[in-house]
């Protein structure tokens, strides 16, 4: 078995009692006991969601929940306004594309943020556009994107408030019914910290009443299906469901119940600045400013002098310790490091002992320690 650190954004490390839960005996997905699984999973979805409305839970990556919200709501030749900061607000936009959809795209640099009032402006000028998407947690850059005052922005449009938590929801803040989010996307492989192939949507009255109105454009993504068999009585998906997935969804979500959202976000924002603190500390740079910096992965510009694969490489075959790299124009460019789901101090302290280590190797005036005293130091209770 593979014991190599994953300091990746995602998949993240499974706890053992989640890949437990996964061994065992497959059931009815048309049962009562099925039933009381998936009930009781989407009722704490809709916890971490922090929504009174419905969760689905739906087999498939992130990416299907992201089409979900699309394929439910596009009327061909609507107008969607995607925000794009990088590889998965991109995303976005080839969706509604994909759908014969008209996207609106505002473009941010990559490794800033929106500023939430280029939205006001954009509806401002045009009172079709019918959705904004915005990806909380930029994934491909490190960036986080104001989703709080993106929300109050939009409190004063029709538009309905399309927001991918794919790499943030339960590890940064999110809070659907307090940022008027209409429709909230995750998956189960990242800061939830169970395996991949899950994919969860929530959405609210308003997204209801558009999908009520939207002859759907996918057929196994029929948000009206996945309703009606949801209130079924016992409760299911409209077709087979990765059983064992479910189990481990459910576990996964009973750990994130039992450790609470506020301590979970904590602990990943403190991972975060103990990342960042060690980066500094060895004179490394940050892509995205510290005021934009994601709570669940860092950003690394490649210090000169080095390949992508002579660091990520060293990490990963000598200290196993799996980092990730740079996206589109951004391989080779930058590194990033992962610190979302189960992750703790030892995780850190290892990863950033392995960098120091793998610098001083390639040629770099590494003074030893210092970046994984600067880890230490921030995790220290006085500075907690
Ligand atoms: C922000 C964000 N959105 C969407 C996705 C797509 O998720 P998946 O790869 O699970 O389809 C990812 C995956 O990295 C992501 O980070």
């Amino acid at each position: 078995m593979d014991e190599t650190l994953l300091m990746i954004p995602g998949p993240t490390r499974v706890a053992p009692r989640v890949l437990k839960a996964m061994s065992e005996n497959i059931v009815n997905h048309r049962s009562a006991i099925f039933g009381k699984i998936l009930s009781e999973a989407t009722e704490m979805m809709s916890d971490v969601f922090r929504t009174n409305n419905k969760s689905y839970l739906i087999t498939g990556s992130g990416t299907a929940a992201m089409e979900a919200s699309m394929a439910n709501i596009l009327t061909p030749g609507d107008k969607i306004l995607n925000i794009v900061c990088g590889k998965f607000g991109q995303r976005f936009s080839q969706i509604v594309q994909s759908f014969g959809g008209q996207p609106q795209v505002i473009d941010v640099e990559w490794g800033k943020a929106v500023n939430p009032d280029e939205i006001g402006y954009a509806l401002e000028e045009d009172e079709n556009i019918k959705a904004v998407t915005v990806v909380h947690n930029e994934t491909s850059t490190g960036v986080t994107n104001p989703i709080k005052e993106i929300g109050k922005i939009m409190s004063d449009y029709n538009a309905l408030y399309v927001v991918d938590t794919v790499s943030s929801l339960a590890g940064d803040d999110v809070d659907v019914d307090g940022y008027g989010i209409d429709i909230c996307v995750t998956g189960s492989q990242k800061c939830m910290a169970a395996p991949p192939g899950m994919a969860a949507i929530t959405l609210s009255d308003d997204a209801w009443k558009v999908v009520e109105q939207t002859n759907p454009k996918s057929y196994y993504l029929n948000m009206k299906k996945y309703r009606k068999s949801g209130n079924a009585e016992p409760p299911e998906t409209p077709y087979t469901p990765s059983v064992s997935l479910m189990y481990a969804m459910h576990e996964a979500l009973d750990i994130i119940m039992e450790e609470g959202l506020v301590k979970r976000v904590k602990r990943h924002q403190i991972a975060a600045q103990a990342t960042r603190n060690a980066i500094k500390a060895l004179n490394l740079e940050l892509f995205p400013d510290e005021s934009v910096s994601s709570t669940t992965v860092t950003a690394i510009k490649m210090p000169e002098g080095v390949t992508d694969g002579e660091l990520r490489g060293t990490m990963r075959n000598k200290y196993r310790v799996e980092l990730a790299g740079g996206q589109d124009h951004l391989k080779g460019n930058i590194f990033r490091i992962g610190h979302m789901g189960n992750i703790t101090h030892r995780e850190i302290i290892t990863t950033v002992s392995a960098l120091e280590m793998t610098l001083r190797e390639l040629g770099f005036d590494i003074s030893m320690g210092e970046g994984v005293a600067a880890v230490a130091d921030t995790y220290l209770p006085e500075n907690i």
